[in-house]
């Protein structure tokens, strides 16, 4: 008897695989069934992880659906590994407590160890991180507050799609330790001038693709760290914020190589910095390479081109020792459009370890500001090599 048991579910096994493989078919579980309410005061943190939990432990694809509605949420990890490919489908609007003391660790709603997983649906994480902006004081406490309205890590085969994080305390994202994950029609929206409301900041990931999305905070609106490899950037509008940026780099010890970054056909806005590279002097050793930017219109941008490697906020360095964090292999092709600032093109690199090997194609970079002379380029060791042309002139020889 035992052995025929057996026998019969195996066979319902396999069958319950092939519905899911033929049809996509998964199995649902709603936050509603598990007790959530949407009377808009009632937080879905129970609900929310019971629905996770068996949803996790499904052998077939599981989809977790949050209706239409306003949920409060509080800090919450959603962890797997799980037993099969997971959906979390966001209709509503999740909103975080805007009282940071509520919060024991530094992120919002974290997802981790999964395989397989997509988060969807339209609905929106709201971080109502004002209450948090006024108290922000990273610029002088190195141990403040960074609570991230979402944190992604170890998190492999996945998609983003069609999510709104607003307003988050600090970050909205992180990307730590991911592979082929996919941020398409993403948006992220907080005031220009909220704090270290960095868009996504991605780092130690292999494959992350960000496509077609909107990106306007108070910081930077991608910020690359270090062991991030194969990063594609397409079809993003940037702004307002600070722009693109890869790193700061070379702050801490043992940093692993930034390597294969591209940029292209994206829009940045009003930003304080277009595309950027920065290291921090006196630094660590490092490397960055093969990053490319290609197809970039810049609309009133500051340092629309630029490669700092004397990266120094609030003088937090010895500025006169060089970087030691290697660039290679770069390329800025077909960029145009407005610059905020008279330098248009700012390649300073480190006098230690020069940058190597980047090639600059056709810019066209005006000046928009109150006196308009023409835009100009500052470099420093470096020697690009030219295609096309370039408005600016780009490290021509002082006359
Ligand atoms: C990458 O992840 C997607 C899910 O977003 C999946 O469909 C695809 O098969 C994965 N690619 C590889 C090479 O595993
Ligand atoms: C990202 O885009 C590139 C270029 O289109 C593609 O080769 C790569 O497979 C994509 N990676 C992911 C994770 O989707
Ligand atoms: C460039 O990106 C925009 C989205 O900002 C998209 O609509 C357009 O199709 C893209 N163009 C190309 C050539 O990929
Ligand atoms: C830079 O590109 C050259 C070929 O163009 C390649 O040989 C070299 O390995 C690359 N360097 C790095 C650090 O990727
Ligand atoms: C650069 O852009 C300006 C403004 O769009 C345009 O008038 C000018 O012809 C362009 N120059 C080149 C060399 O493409």
């Amino acid at each position: 008897m035992a052995t025929i048991e057996l026998q019969i579910s195996a066979a319902a096994a396999l069958l319950l695989l092939s519905i899911s493989s033929v049809g996509n078919a998964q199995l649902i579980f709603d936050i509603m069934k598990y007790g959530a309410t949407a009377d808009g005061v009632s937080s879905i943190d129970q609900a929310l992880l019971s629905a996770w939990k068996d949803a996790c432990a499904s052998a077939t694809p599981s989809k977790i659906v949050i209706p239409p509605g306003t949920y409060p949420l509080g800090e919450i990890t959603l962890q797997g590994p799980c037993k099969a490919p997971l959906e979390v489908q966001l209709q509503g609007t999740l909103k975080a407590p805007a009282d940071s003391a509520q919060f024991k660790q530094d992120g919002w709603v974290t997802f981790q160890y999964l395989d397989g997983f997509t988060l969807s649906g339209g609905g929106v994480f709201d971080g109502q991180g004002k209450l948090a902006w006024s108290q922000n004081d990273c610029n002088k406490n190195k141990n403040c507050r960074k609570i991230i309205n979402l944190r992604f890590n170890f998190v492999t085969n996945a998609l983003v799609q069609d999510i709104t994080t607003r307003d988050s305390k600090n970050f909205h994202v992180n990307v730590l330790g991911c592979k082929n994950f996919t941020f398409n029609r993403f948006t992220v929206t907080a005031p220009g001038d909220s704090p270290n409301t960095d868009g996504i900041h991605i780092a130690k990931v292999d494959g992350v693709n960000v496509t077609d999305s909107n990106i306007g905070t108070g910081d930077d609106c991608i910020s690359i760290g270090d062991g991030t490899k194969q990063l594609h950037i397409t079809g993003v509008n940037c702004g307002p914020g600070h722009g693109i940026s890869v790193g700061s780099l070379g702050k801490t010890r043992g940093e692993e190589p930034v390597q294969g970054v591209w940029v292209k056909n994206c829009t940045i806005t009003g930003t304080q910095n277009g595309v950027r590279i920065k290291t921090w002097p006196a630094s660590f050793p490092g490397s960055v390479s093969d990053m490319h930017f290609e197809d970039v219109t810049m609309v009133n941008v500051g340092n629309p081109i630029f490669i700092d490697q004397l990266y120094c906020p609030w003088n937090q360095c010895k500025a006169d020792i060089p970087s030691l964090v290697k660039i290679s292999n770069v390329s800025f092709r077909n960029i145009h459009g407005t610059s905020s600032t008279a330098v248009a093109v700012k390649l300073t690199c480190s006098s230690k370890v020069p940058c190597e090997n980047v090639e600059v194609g056709d810019i066209n970079l005006t000046y928009s500001g109150p006196e308009a002379p023409a835009a100009i380029s500052e470099c420093s060791n470096v020697t690009p090599t030219f295609s096309g042309t370039q408005v600016p002139s780009v490290c021509a020889k002082e006359a």
